[in-house]
């Protein structure tokens, strides 16, 4: 019988999880999120059930606006710089992968090659980069900008500084740097390629001051969801995190992405889609809402009213709670998360309460509450359908969910023969079944004709 398709699954972590309220729960440690010891017991917990790969999201900057609500709900405003946070945390573990965002309107590609170069050393193999433009602010205001430059002009930088980065993690041949006391060679000079690069961001004329990574290149992550970003994704990425929560538009985006690979000359198996999502588990399907209930009662109503501004995206910070919200509140049209949006809109049309919307709205799609069965029959059916290629799991509230995970829904997955006993390989490439890149300078020289696609 042939073997199941295997599903791939990443872990992000936010210090006490995403919940709005999950710093507010018995089990959340407070100064998690710059707690390295309890970072790295996530990481255990996470290479414990054979995840592919540990995330940490980022954004290089705090709230500044509207400090009171963000105060009850502090995701984002006191953060370990991912980096180092992730090589600390390789130290403490050997097998799973791990991914951080950095984003390309903030950094210089050399930075970018370097950091990541050394964080695919010092685990052996297991770094994955997420590229972003970035999508606030916030940040552009920390890097000299007081808004972020238009969408097409982000992403242009975007492919330029992957170009610059790619190069140089080619800037050495695999095998340069020899240490032959012998012969009193360190390194083997034709080994280097210095990269000249003059573009429209950046100019570089160099070469990386670290030996080739581990995996050739770390793995490039992405999570475009425009047109721009899908291509982006196509041309580079080997890992995009999806974002849509029904089956269809999964179907559908999965199909589109893999389709808009071809004319980039890939193939379709060089890309796994990780749909995201978010679960809790239960005993019942029923203990697993009413778990999820007793949290969302925790949400304070200022981050209610805040979140709910934001995915209505009109501020009704001005309302009474303990009214129905105005029908000429509603937004003629959405821009952001149309499905969020709608959701909302429906609430309000109900008649509920603002106190009472906030309340109740959890971007409930996004969450899926059951049984480990109930669980694993949902993953393994959009596996099935062709929806994704494996999941990237947003821990609601830690560590419980995490644990819930890996104790009752990981046996569950490896019992059908959908996801790994354990790791075979030890790098995230082998753990992905990606193939590790050639050197182009090794490529040309074996086949001085070929040329780079
Ligand atoms: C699972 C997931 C994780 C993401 N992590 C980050 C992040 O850490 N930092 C960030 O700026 N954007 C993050 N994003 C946002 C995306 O990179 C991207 O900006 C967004 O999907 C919009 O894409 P578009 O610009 O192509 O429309 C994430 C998106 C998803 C789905």
């Amino acid at each position: 019988m042939s073997k199941k398709k295997q599903m791939a699954i990443g872990a992000l972590v936010h210090a006490n999880g995403s919940h709005a309220a999950s710093w507010l729960m018995d089990e959340a440690r407070p100064h998690a999120s710059t707690d390295i010891d309890y970072y790295r017991e996530m990481a255990q917990l996470a290479e414990r059930g054979k995840f592919d790969f540990f995330f940490i999201a980022d954004t290089p900057a705090a709230r500044t606006e509207n400090l009171q609500a963000w105060s009850r709900s502090p995701l984002f405003m006191n953060v370990l710089e991912p980096l180092t946070l992730l090589a600390a945390i390789a130290g403490a573990t050997t097998h799973i992968g791990l991914g951080a965002t950095a984003s390309t309107s903030f950094y210089e590609p050399y930075n970018i090659a370097r950091l990541f170069a050394s964080l695919d050393h010092i685990s052996h193999g297991r770094a994955a980069w997420n590229v972003v433009t970035s999508a606030n602010d916030y940040a552009a205001r920390n890097f000299g900008l007081d808004r972020l430059p238009p969408h097409g002009d982000r992403y242009a930088k975007a492919k330029e500084f992957i170009d610059v980065v790619e190069a140089l993690w080619d800037s050495w041949e695999d095998g340069a740097f020899v240490y032959d006391k012998a012969s009193c060679q360190s390194f083997i000079p034709e080994k280097q390629h210095l990269v000249d690069h003059e573009g429209k961001y950046f100019t570089v004329h160099g070469v990386l001051n670290i030996e080739r990574p581990p995996q050739g290149r770390p793995v490039i992550i992405q999570a475009g969801a425009s047109d721009t970003g899908r291509d982006f994704a196509a041309e580079y990425a080997e890992v995009v995190f999806g974002s849509s929560g029904n089956l269809d538009g999964a179907i559908a985006f999965y199909r589109d992405l893999k389709e808009r690979m071809v004319k980039f000359g890939r193939h379709p198996d060089d890309l796994k889609i990780a749909s995201g999502i978010s679960v809790v588990i239960g005993e019942s399907e029923q203990e697993a809402r009413d778990k999820l209930d007793s949290w969302q009662e925790l949400v304070h109503p200022d981050v209610g009213v805040l979140r709910l501004s934001q995915d209505l995206e009109t501020d009704l910070s001005d309302l009474p709670l303990d009214e129905p919200v105005p029908l000429n509140r509603i937004p003629a049209t959405s821009n952001l998360h149309k499905a969020y949006f709608d959701e909302i809109a429906g609430l309000i049309r109900d008649g509920l309460t603002l106190r009472e919307i906030a309340r109740r709205f959890n971007r409930a799609k996004a969450t899926f509450c059951g049984t480990p069965t109930q669980v694993a029959d949902h993953m393994e059916s959009w596996i099935e359908a062709g929806a994704c290629d494996g999941f990237m799991i947003s821990f609601v509230a830690l560590p419980s969910t995490m644990q819930d995970f890996v104790t009752k829904v990981v046996p569950e997955l490896q019992r059908r023969g959908v996801f790994r006993t354990d790791y075979e390989g030890r790098t995230l490439r082998e753990h992905l079944g990606l193939s590790r890149p050639e050197n182009r300078h090794a490529v040309a020289a074996a086949a001085p004709l070929a040329k780079r696609a």
